[in-house]
Protein backbone atom coordinates (compact mmCIF):
# COMPACT_ATOMS: atom_id res chain seq x y z
CA UNK A 1 0.00 0.00 0.00
CA UNK A 2 1.49 3.15 -0.99
CA UNK A 3 1.66 5.72 2.02
CA UNK A 4 -0.76 8.78 2.29
CA UNK A 5 -4.12 9.90 3.28
CA UNK A 6 -5.76 11.84 0.28
CA UNK A 7 -8.81 13.73 0.21
CA UNK A 8 -10.84 13.87 -3.02
CA UNK A 9 -13.31 16.92 -3.37
CA UNK A 10 -15.59 17.32 -6.55
CA UNK A 11 -19.27 18.09 -6.49
CA UNK A 12 -19.78 15.36 -9.35
CA UNK A 13 -19.85 11.88 -8.44
CA UNK A 14 -18.15 10.31 -11.72
CA UNK A 15 -15.32 12.43 -11.38
CA UNK A 16 -15.27 11.23 -7.62
CA UNK A 17 -15.42 7.63 -8.41
CA UNK A 18 -13.03 7.55 -10.81
CA UNK A 19 -10.06 9.52 -9.45
CA UNK A 20 -10.80 6.90 -6.14
CA UNK A 21 -10.36 4.30 -8.66
CA UNK A 22 -7.26 5.80 -10.18
CA UNK A 23 -5.72 6.23 -6.64
CA UNK A 24 -6.59 3.09 -5.42
CA UNK A 25 -5.00 0.97 -8.64
CA UNK A 26 -1.62 3.17 -7.90
CA UNK A 27 -1.54 1.48 -4.37
CA UNK A 28 -3.21 4.00 -1.92
CA UNK A 29 -5.71 2.48 0.64
CA UNK A 30 -6.48 5.21 2.60
CA UNK A 31 -8.93 7.37 0.38
CA UNK A 32 -11.70 9.93 1.77
CA UNK A 33 -14.25 11.69 -0.53
CA UNK A 34 -16.99 14.31 -0.64
CA UNK A 35 -19.32 15.59 -3.20
CA UNK A 36 -20.21 18.55 -0.53
CA UNK A 37 -17.55 21.22 -0.07
CA UNK A 38 -19.53 22.13 2.83
CA UNK A 39 -18.25 18.96 4.86
CA UNK A 40 -14.60 19.25 3.77
CA UNK A 41 -13.45 20.80 7.18
CA UNK A 42 -15.20 18.30 9.01
CA UNK A 43 -13.83 15.55 7.23
CA UNK A 44 -10.51 17.61 7.41
CA UNK A 45 -10.73 16.94 11.42
CA UNK A 46 -11.71 13.63 11.48
CA UNK A 47 -9.60 12.06 8.54
CA UNK A 48 -6.63 14.28 8.69
CA UNK A 49 -5.39 13.84 5.28
CA UNK A 50 -2.16 14.53 3.77
CA UNK A 51 -3.18 15.97 0.59
CA UNK A 52 -6.35 17.18 -0.46
CA UNK A 53 -7.42 17.29 -4.18
CA UNK A 54 -9.97 19.65 -4.87
CA UNK A 55 -12.60 20.89 -7.49
CA UNK A 56 -12.50 24.40 -8.26
CA UNK A 57 -15.99 25.27 -9.41
CA UNK A 58 -18.56 23.75 -6.85
CA UNK A 59 -22.02 24.69 -5.68
CA UNK A 60 -22.42 25.85 -2.35
CA UNK A 61 -18.81 26.77 -1.75
CA UNK A 62 -16.52 27.10 -4.71
CA UNK A 63 -12.49 25.60 -4.21
CA UNK A 64 -11.01 29.08 -3.42
CA UNK A 65 -13.49 29.28 -0.65
CA UNK A 66 -12.55 25.68 0.74
CA UNK A 67 -9.25 26.78 0.49
CA UNK A 68 -9.79 29.63 2.46
CA UNK A 69 -11.58 27.35 5.16
CA UNK A 70 -8.30 24.89 5.26
CA UNK A 71 -6.05 27.65 5.81
CA UNK A 72 -8.06 29.35 8.87
CA UNK A 73 -8.19 25.81 10.64
CA UNK A 74 -4.24 24.54 9.82
CA UNK A 75 -1.82 25.89 11.61
CA UNK A 76 0.95 28.24 9.26
CA UNK A 77 4.28 25.82 9.87
CA UNK A 78 2.34 22.43 8.92
CA UNK A 79 2.02 21.87 5.15
CA UNK A 80 -0.97 19.92 3.26
CA UNK A 81 -0.53 20.18 -0.19
CA UNK A 82 -3.78 20.65 -1.94
CA UNK A 83 -4.34 20.19 -5.85
CA UNK A 84 -6.86 21.90 -7.56
CA UNK A 85 -8.66 20.33 -10.19
CA UNK A 86 -10.28 22.69 -13.00
CA UNK A 87 -11.95 22.79 -16.14
CA UNK A 88 -11.45 26.86 -16.55
CA UNK A 89 -7.51 26.68 -17.87
CA UNK A 90 -7.31 30.33 -17.66
CA UNK A 91 -4.36 32.10 -16.00
CA UNK A 92 -6.74 33.73 -13.97
CA UNK A 93 -8.37 30.73 -12.23
CA UNK A 94 -4.96 29.14 -11.87
CA UNK A 95 -3.65 32.46 -10.22
CA UNK A 96 -6.58 32.60 -8.02
CA UNK A 97 -6.25 28.95 -6.78
CA UNK A 98 -2.35 29.50 -6.16
CA UNK A 99 -2.71 32.78 -4.51
CA UNK A 100 -5.37 31.02 -2.01
CA UNK A 101 -3.52 28.35 -0.95
CA UNK A 102 -3.13 25.43 -3.52
CA UNK A 103 0.06 23.88 -3.93
CA UNK A 104 -0.33 22.59 -7.66
CA UNK A 105 -2.85 22.64 -9.88
CA UNK A 106 -4.38 19.70 -13.25
CA UNK A 107 -6.16 21.13 -15.82
CA UNK A 108 -9.26 18.62 -16.69
CA UNK A 109 -9.26 16.00 -18.31
CA UNK A 110 -5.69 15.73 -17.01
CA UNK A 111 -3.15 13.01 -17.88
CA UNK A 112 -3.47 10.08 -15.18
CA UNK A 113 0.32 9.78 -14.93
CA UNK A 114 0.89 13.27 -14.33
CA UNK A 115 -1.56 13.55 -11.80
CA UNK A 116 -0.12 10.62 -9.60
CA UNK A 117 3.68 12.08 -10.55
CA UNK A 118 2.16 15.18 -8.69
CA UNK A 119 0.66 13.48 -5.68
CA UNK A 120 3.60 11.15 -5.21
CA UNK A 121 6.18 14.53 -5.53
CA UNK A 122 3.42 16.37 -2.92
CA UNK A 123 3.30 13.87 -0.64
CA UNK A 124 7.15 13.59 -0.23
CA UNK A 125 7.50 16.92 0.63
CA UNK A 126 4.71 16.53 3.05
CA UNK A 127 6.66 13.84 4.66
CA UNK A 128 10.08 15.72 4.49
CA UNK A 129 8.54 18.55 6.16
CA UNK A 130 6.80 16.71 8.64
CA UNK A 131 10.20 14.91 9.45
CA UNK A 132 12.06 18.49 9.79
CA UNK A 133 9.39 19.63 11.70
CA UNK A 134 10.20 16.76 14.58
CA UNK A 135 13.62 17.19 13.86
CA UNK A 136 13.05 20.71 14.86
CA UNK A 137 10.76 20.21 18.01
CA UNK A 138 13.80 17.81 19.22
CA UNK A 139 16.66 20.28 18.41
CA UNK A 140 14.63 23.19 19.96
CA UNK A 141 13.80 20.51 23.20
CA UNK A 142 17.55 19.62 23.65
CA UNK A 143 18.33 23.56 23.17
CA UNK A 144 16.09 23.93 25.80
CA UNK A 145 17.42 20.81 28.24
CA UNK A 146 21.10 22.44 27.66
CA UNK A 147 19.97 25.53 28.29
CA UNK A 148 18.67 24.58 31.71
CA UNK A 149 22.14 22.40 32.61
CA UNK A 150 23.97 25.56 31.65
CA UNK A 151 21.83 27.62 33.90
CA UNK A 152 21.72 25.05 36.75
CA UNK A 153 25.83 24.84 36.55
CA UNK A 154 26.00 28.71 36.55
CA UNK A 155 23.85 28.73 39.61
CA UNK A 156 25.80 26.29 41.35
CA UNK A 157 29.11 27.46 40.25
CA UNK A 158 28.27 30.88 41.44
CA UNK A 159 26.83 29.96 44.76
CA UNK A 160 29.14 27.32 44.75
CA UNK A 161 32.34 29.37 44.94
CA UNK A 162 30.65 32.15 47.52
CA UNK A 163 29.26 28.71 49.78
CA UNK A 164 33.08 26.68 49.10
CA UNK A 165 34.81 29.57 50.76
CA UNK A 166 32.16 29.87 54.12
CA UNK A 167 31.99 26.05 54.20
CA UNK A 168 35.60 25.67 54.53
CA UNK A 169 35.80 28.32 57.13
CA UNK A 170 32.99 26.51 59.37
CA UNK A 171 35.01 22.88 59.42
CA UNK A 172 37.39 23.91 62.59
CA UNK A 173 34.77 25.69 64.82
CA UNK A 174 32.23 22.37 63.61
CA UNK A 175 34.72 19.81 64.65
CA UNK A 176 35.09 21.62 67.79
CA UNK A 177 31.30 21.85 68.65
CA UNK A 178 30.98 17.74 67.93
CA UNK A 179 34.04 16.63 69.18
CA UNK A 180 32.99 18.94 73.17
CA UNK A 181 29.51 17.48 72.25
CA UNK A 182 30.48 13.80 72.24
CA UNK A 183 32.82 14.23 75.26
CA UNK A 184 29.49 15.37 77.02
CA UNK A 185 27.98 12.00 75.85
CA UNK A 186 29.42 9.80 78.63
CA UNK A 187 27.23 7.80 80.08
CA UNK A 188 27.97 8.69 83.44
CA UNK A 189 26.53 11.86 82.78
CA UNK A 190 23.33 13.53 83.82
CA UNK A 191 20.88 12.11 81.93
CA UNK A 192 19.19 15.68 80.80
CA UNK A 193 22.70 16.71 79.84
CA UNK A 194 23.43 13.21 77.93
CA UNK A 195 20.04 14.15 76.34
CA UNK A 196 21.27 17.76 75.27
CA UNK A 197 24.55 16.62 73.97
CA UNK A 198 23.11 13.86 72.01
CA UNK A 199 20.87 16.86 70.43
CA UNK A 200 23.89 19.26 69.79
CA UNK A 201 26.18 16.50 68.40
CA UNK A 202 23.17 15.48 66.24
CA UNK A 203 22.86 18.99 65.04
CA UNK A 204 26.22 19.19 64.64
CA UNK A 205 26.70 16.44 62.13
CA UNK A 206 23.91 17.67 60.04
CA UNK A 207 26.07 20.84 59.99
CA UNK A 208 29.09 18.46 58.33
CA UNK A 209 26.91 16.63 56.23
CA UNK A 210 25.84 20.17 54.63
CA UNK A 211 28.89 21.80 54.38
CA UNK A 212 30.57 18.13 52.48
CA UNK A 213 27.79 18.18 50.08
CA UNK A 214 28.51 22.41 49.41
CA UNK A 215 32.26 21.46 48.81
CA UNK A 216 31.51 18.44 47.25
CA UNK A 217 29.50 20.58 44.64
CA UNK A 218 31.79 23.73 44.54
CA UNK A 219 34.89 21.26 43.95
CA UNK A 220 32.98 18.45 41.66
CA UNK A 221 35.93 16.91 41.11
CA UNK A 222 36.31 13.79 39.03
CA UNK A 223 35.92 10.07 41.05
CA UNK A 224 39.03 9.11 42.35
CA UNK A 225 38.57 5.35 40.99
CA UNK A 226 39.38 2.04 42.70
CA UNK A 227 38.32 -1.46 43.29
CA UNK A 228 34.94 -0.97 44.48
CA UNK A 229 32.38 -3.58 45.67
CA UNK A 230 28.68 -2.34 46.09
CA UNK A 231 28.10 -4.57 48.48
CA UNK A 232 30.70 -3.20 50.82
CA UNK A 233 29.78 0.56 50.54
CA UNK A 234 25.94 -0.19 50.31
CA UNK A 235 26.43 -1.86 53.97
CA UNK A 236 29.06 0.91 54.89
CA UNK A 237 25.71 3.41 54.33
CA UNK A 238 23.00 1.46 55.86
CA UNK A 239 25.29 0.92 58.80
CA UNK A 240 26.05 4.32 59.56
CA UNK A 241 22.40 5.48 59.33
CA UNK A 242 21.19 2.17 60.87
CA UNK A 243 20.57 3.87 64.13
CA UNK A 244 18.38 6.68 62.93
CA UNK A 245 16.31 4.35 60.82
CA UNK A 246 15.46 1.85 63.37
CA UNK A 247 14.53 4.98 65.78
CA UNK A 248 11.72 6.18 63.69
CA UNK A 249 10.65 2.28 62.84
CA UNK A 250 11.60 1.99 59.20
CA UNK A 251 12.21 -1.49 58.40
CA UNK A 252 15.36 -2.11 56.24
CA UNK A 253 15.42 -5.01 53.53
CA UNK A 254 18.57 -5.28 51.49
CA UNK A 255 18.58 -7.41 48.63
CA UNK A 256 22.12 -7.97 46.81
CA UNK A 257 23.08 -11.29 44.80
CA UNK A 258 26.22 -12.99 45.04
CA UNK A 259 29.42 -12.64 42.77
CA UNK A 260 28.46 -8.76 41.93
CA UNK A 261 31.14 -7.80 39.84
CA UNK A 262 33.63 -5.22 41.60
CA UNK A 263 33.22 -1.81 40.18
CA UNK A 264 35.81 0.39 39.28
CA UNK A 265 34.41 3.30 40.99
CA UNK A 266 34.99 5.99 43.93
CA UNK A 267 33.53 4.15 46.90
CA UNK A 268 33.43 7.30 48.87
CA UNK A 269 31.63 9.14 45.96
CA UNK A 270 29.17 6.06 46.03
CA UNK A 271 29.21 6.08 49.91
CA UNK A 272 27.87 10.06 49.88
CA UNK A 273 25.46 9.40 47.06
CA UNK A 274 23.75 6.25 48.96
CA UNK A 275 23.89 8.06 52.28
CA UNK A 276 22.23 10.97 51.02
CA UNK A 277 19.28 8.96 48.83
CA UNK A 278 18.69 6.61 52.04
CA UNK A 279 18.68 9.81 54.01
CA UNK A 280 15.89 11.88 51.58
CA UNK A 281 14.06 7.66 51.63
CA UNK A 282 14.26 8.30 55.54
CA UNK A 283 12.88 11.56 55.56
CA UNK A 284 10.10 11.21 53.38
CA UNK A 285 8.75 7.94 55.63
CA UNK A 286 8.93 10.16 58.36
CA UNK A 287 6.19 11.42 58.59
CA UNK A 288 4.19 8.77 56.61
CA UNK A 289 1.94 6.30 58.53
CA UNK A 290 3.44 2.87 59.13
CA UNK A 291 4.55 0.30 57.68
CA UNK A 292 7.79 2.29 57.00
CA UNK A 293 10.19 0.37 54.78
CA UNK A 294 13.45 0.52 52.95
CA UNK A 295 14.26 -1.62 49.92
CA UNK A 296 17.94 -1.48 48.62
CA UNK A 297 17.66 -3.93 45.53
CA UNK A 298 21.26 -4.66 43.47
CA UNK A 299 21.08 -5.83 40.22
CA UNK A 300 23.73 -6.85 37.72
CA UNK A 301 22.32 -7.55 34.00
CA UNK A 302 25.30 -8.83 32.93
CA UNK A 303 24.35 -8.90 28.54
CA UNK A 304 23.51 -5.12 29.48
CA UNK A 305 26.93 -4.66 31.32
CA UNK A 306 25.19 -2.61 33.95
CA UNK A 307 24.62 -3.03 37.97
CA UNK A 308 21.80 -1.18 39.27
CA UNK A 309 20.93 -0.48 42.50
CA UNK A 310 17.07 0.92 43.72
CA UNK A 311 16.38 2.51 46.63
CA UNK A 312 12.30 2.15 47.34
CA UNK A 313 10.24 3.58 50.26
CA UNK A 314 6.83 3.44 51.45
CA UNK A 315 7.22 7.49 51.44
CA UNK A 316 4.89 10.34 50.81
CA UNK A 317 6.21 9.98 47.16
CA UNK A 318 6.82 12.98 44.88
CA UNK A 319 4.16 14.65 42.89
CA UNK A 320 4.55 14.61 39.01
CA UNK A 321 5.37 17.94 38.26
CA UNK A 322 8.30 18.30 40.38
CA UNK A 323 9.71 14.90 39.58
CA UNK A 324 12.62 16.47 37.18
CA UNK A 325 12.84 19.30 39.59
CA UNK A 326 14.55 17.57 42.48
CA UNK A 327 17.51 16.88 40.60
CA UNK A 328 18.22 20.86 40.32
CA UNK A 329 20.75 22.70 42.80
CA UNK A 330 18.96 24.30 45.79
CA UNK A 331 15.57 23.08 44.92
CA UNK A 332 13.72 21.82 48.09
CA UNK A 333 10.44 21.10 49.75
CA UNK A 334 11.49 20.98 53.16
CA UNK A 335 11.37 23.62 55.37
CA UNK A 336 13.77 26.49 55.68
CA UNK A 337 16.82 25.51 57.68
CA UNK A 338 16.40 21.85 57.36
CA UNK A 339 17.00 21.41 53.34
CA UNK A 340 19.68 22.59 51.61
CA UNK A 341 18.56 20.73 48.31
CA UNK A 342 21.66 19.91 47.14
CA UNK A 343 21.45 16.52 47.63
CA UNK A 344 19.96 14.89 44.66
CA UNK A 345 22.15 17.61 42.26
CA UNK A 346 25.22 15.92 43.82
CA UNK A 347 24.16 12.06 43.37
CA UNK A 348 23.01 12.80 39.71
CA UNK A 349 26.45 14.48 39.06
CA UNK A 350 28.60 11.91 40.56
CA UNK A 351 26.30 8.79 39.47
CA UNK A 352 26.89 10.71 35.75
CA UNK A 353 30.62 11.45 36.21
CA UNK A 354 31.06 7.41 36.62
CA UNK A 355 29.47 6.80 33.34
CA UNK A 356 25.81 5.93 34.91
CA UNK A 357 22.36 7.45 35.75
CA UNK A 358 20.21 8.25 38.25
CA UNK A 359 16.60 7.80 37.81
CA UNK A 360 13.56 8.34 40.08
CA UNK A 361 9.90 6.16 39.96
CA UNK A 362 7.22 7.89 42.15
CA UNK A 363 3.62 7.67 43.24
CA UNK A 364 2.01 9.68 45.44
CA UNK A 365 0.95 8.14 48.76
CA UNK A 366 2.60 4.99 47.63
CA UNK A 367 6.20 5.52 47.73
CA UNK A 368 9.22 6.22 45.52
CA UNK A 369 12.30 4.44 44.18
CA UNK A 370 15.65 6.20 42.94
CA UNK A 371 17.37 3.43 40.69
CA UNK A 372 21.39 4.24 40.04
CA UNK A 373 22.72 2.70 37.33
CA UNK A 374 26.49 1.76 36.45
CA UNK A 375 28.25 0.22 33.70
CA UNK A 376 29.94 -2.58 34.94
CA UNK A 377 32.01 -3.54 31.75
CA UNK A 378 35.23 -2.57 32.68
CA UNK A 379 35.30 -4.81 35.56
CA UNK A 380 37.02 -7.98 37.08
CA UNK A 381 35.57 -10.86 39.35
CA UNK A 382 35.99 -10.15 42.90
CA UNK A 383 39.91 -10.68 44.10
CA UNK A 384 40.72 -8.88 47.11
CA UNK A 385 39.15 -5.74 47.37
CA UNK A 386 40.47 -2.91 49.27
CA UNK A 387 37.53 -0.73 49.93
CA UNK A 388 34.78 -1.00 52.25
CA UNK A 389 35.31 -4.58 53.64
CA UNK A 390 32.57 -5.48 55.20
CA UNK A 391 32.50 -5.90 59.03
CA UNK A 392 30.83 -10.08 58.78
CA UNK A 393 33.24 -10.67 55.95
CA UNK A 394 36.14 -8.85 56.47
CA UNK A 395 38.28 -10.58 53.69
CA UNK A 396 35.66 -9.28 51.30
CA UNK A 397 34.99 -12.67 49.94
CA UNK A 398 31.67 -14.06 49.22
CA UNK A 399 29.76 -15.47 51.64
CA UNK A 400 29.04 -19.35 50.80
CA UNK A 401 26.14 -21.36 49.43
CA UNK A 402 23.41 -18.67 49.17
CA UNK A 403 22.56 -16.96 45.62
CA UNK A 404 21.47 -14.25 47.35
CA UNK A 405 22.11 -12.36 50.79
CA UNK A 406 19.01 -10.96 51.88
CA UNK A 407 18.76 -9.58 55.41
CA UNK A 408 15.50 -7.67 56.50
CA UNK A 409 15.49 -6.21 59.99
CA UNK A 410 12.12 -5.57 61.47
CA UNK A 411 13.36 -3.14 64.32
CA UNK A 412 10.14 -1.51 65.10
CA UNK A 413 9.33 -2.63 68.64
CA UNK A 414 12.42 -4.11 69.71
CA UNK A 415 15.58 -1.87 72.06
CA UNK A 416 18.87 -1.20 71.04
CA UNK A 417 19.75 -4.44 72.91
CA UNK A 418 17.59 -7.12 71.30
CA UNK A 419 18.52 -6.03 68.15
CA UNK A 420 22.53 -6.90 69.09
CA UNK A 421 21.25 -10.49 70.11
CA UNK A 422 19.95 -11.06 66.66
CA UNK A 423 22.60 -10.68 64.06
CA UNK A 424 26.43 -9.75 64.06
CA UNK A 425 25.00 -7.10 61.31
CA UNK A 426 22.31 -5.38 63.52
CA UNK A 427 24.64 -4.79 66.41
CA UNK A 428 26.74 -3.62 63.94
CA UNK A 429 24.63 -1.00 63.53
CA UNK A 430 23.73 -0.11 66.83
CA UNK A 431 26.34 2.95 67.47
CA UNK A 432 24.77 6.16 67.18
CA UNK A 433 25.00 7.78 63.70
CA UNK A 434 26.28 10.32 65.80
CA UNK A 435 29.27 8.95 66.54
CA UNK A 436 29.63 6.56 63.55
CA UNK A 437 32.74 7.40 61.70
CA UNK A 438 34.06 6.01 57.89
CA UNK A 439 36.66 3.60 58.15
CA UNK A 440 39.44 5.95 57.71
CA UNK A 441 38.36 7.76 60.30
CA UNK A 442 36.87 10.56 59.46
CA UNK A 443 33.51 11.67 60.06
CA UNK A 444 30.47 10.34 57.56
CA UNK A 445 30.15 12.27 54.30
CA UNK A 446 26.73 13.43 52.22
CA UNK A 447 23.31 13.79 54.23
CA UNK A 448 20.08 14.70 52.46
N1 LIG B 1 12.60 9.54 48.67
C1 LIG B 1 11.94 10.70 48.52
N2 LIG B 1 10.61 10.76 48.72
C2 LIG B 1 9.93 11.92 48.59
N3 LIG B 1 10.52 13.09 48.21
C3 LIG B 1 11.83 13.09 47.99
C4 LIG B 1 12.62 11.90 48.13
N4 LIG B 1 13.90 12.22 47.83
C5 LIG B 1 13.90 13.52 47.53
N5 LIG B 1 12.67 14.06 47.63
C6 LIG B 1 12.29 15.44 47.33
O1 LIG B 1 13.33 16.04 46.60
C7 LIG B 1 13.74 17.26 47.20
C8 LIG B 1 15.20 17.51 46.92
O2 LIG B 1 16.00 16.51 47.56
P1 LIG B 1 17.51 16.83 47.89
O3 LIG B 1 18.09 15.65 48.54
O4 LIG B 1 18.18 17.36 46.68
O5 LIG B 1 17.41 18.05 48.90
P2 LIG B 1 16.81 18.05 50.37
O6 LIG B 1 16.72 16.66 50.89
O7 LIG B 1 15.58 18.87 50.36
O8 LIG B 1 17.94 18.86 51.12
P3 LIG B 1 19.45 18.35 51.44
O9 LIG B 1 20.32 19.27 50.67
O10 LIG B 1 19.55 18.51 52.89
O11 LIG B 1 19.57 16.95 50.95
C9 LIG B 1 13.36 17.08 48.64
O12 LIG B 1 13.19 18.33 49.30
C10 LIG B 1 12.08 16.28 48.58
O13 LIG B 1 11.00 17.13 48.29
MG1 LIG C 1 18.34 15.35 50.62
Amino acid sequence: MTAGRILIVDDEPVNVRLLERLLQSAGYGEIATTTDPRRVLAIYRDFKPDLVLLDLMMPHLDGVAVLGQLKAEIPAEAYLPVIVLTADATAEAKRRALSAGARDFLTKPFEQFEMLLRIGNLLETRRLHVALAEHNRSLEETVRQRTEQLLQSEKVATMGALLAGVAHELNNPLAVVSGQAQLLHRPNQDPSVQHRAKRISDAADRCVRIVRNFLALARQRPPERSRTMLKEVLDGAVELLGYELRTDSVEVVVDVPEGLPVLWADPHQLHQVLVNLITNAHHAMRRQERPRRLSLTVRHDTAAGRVSLAIADTGAGIPREIQQKIFEAFFTTKAQGEGTGLGLSLCRSIVEEHGGVLTVESTVGVGTTFRIELPSSWTTRPRSPRCWPTRSNATGTPSPSRATARSRWSCSSASPSTWSSRTRRCRCSTGSASTARSRDGSRPSGGA
